[in-house]
């Protein structure tokens, strides 16, 4: 997979002003600092106009927010696997609750990225959509309960079972899933805690994105990592 490694943080930079344009380099030069001081693989995950030049400017690795199930060809204002991979990218969030897919789109979208070599990060409601997920072979499932999105309640304490719910039914499924969790992450606690469940790492947005100090914020959790 690339240069990711485990257990990871990845952090959706979503439509967040504080993550848009010069913004969204100087975040994720950030996120590169910490990884760099802690060896803890962060990645981002940048708006699709920031992609190439976030991609260009660090080396952590960068992941696009969405593909839709397309080939090259007449698709105006879609969003090719291709073009994700050309700016850098070097995976997709795909089915994120904030721009949710068909299950059979969600599964053209995960083979788009075999076939390229993208790496595919479905995200998930619930346990049993990560046990769906599962069967169509994914690189990794990140499971993200969508009434905890933008909380800052953090999933891991806040819904533990639901959590380890999920990690069973995808090693069910299909054991070869690497599977994080999401939602209202915003402490180094919270990764720990997130870790300890048995998940291989997390995906978070504004507890990072949206803290007075992005820096403090993730070196705290890349520490947890530790
Ligand atoms: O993709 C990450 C996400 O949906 C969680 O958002 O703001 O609760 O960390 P947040």
């Amino acid at each position: 997979m690339s240069n990711v490694r485990f257990p990871i943080i990845v952090v959706n930079f979503k439509t967040y002003r504080e993550a848009t344009g010069v913004k969204a380099v100087a975040l994720a030069r950030i996120a590169e600092k910490v990884s760099e001081e802690t060896n803890v693989c962060i990645a981002v995950a940048p708006q699709y106009s920031d992609l190439y030049r976030v991609a260009s400017e660090v080396s952590i690795p960068v992941f696009a927010q969405h593909i839709d199930p397309i080939e090259p060809g007449a698709y105006t204002g879609h969003i090719l696997a291709e073009s994700v991979k050309e700016a850098g990218a070097i995976g997709s969030l795909i089915n994120h609750s904030e721009r949710r897919m068909q299950l059979a789109d969600i599964d053209v979208c995960v083979k788009r990225c075999r076939t390229l070599g993208l790496i595919s990060l479905v995200c998930t409601n619930t346990p049993e959509v990560s046990a769906a997920a599962a069967a169509l072979n994914p690189d990794i499932i990140a499971y993200e309960p969508p009434e905890l999105i933008g909380t800052g309640i953090p999933v891991s304490k806040a819904k533990p079972e639901a959590v380890t719910d999920a990690l069973k039914l995808v090693e069910m499924v299909n054991p070869k899933v690497i599977v994080l969790c999401g939602a209202g992450i915003s402490r180094g606690e919270d990764v720990k805690v997130a870790l300890q469940l048995g998940t291989k790492g997390v995906l978070l947005a504004s507890g990072v994105v949206k803290a007075k100090d992005p820096y403090s914020i993730l070196r705290e959790m890349a520490d947890a990592c530790l």
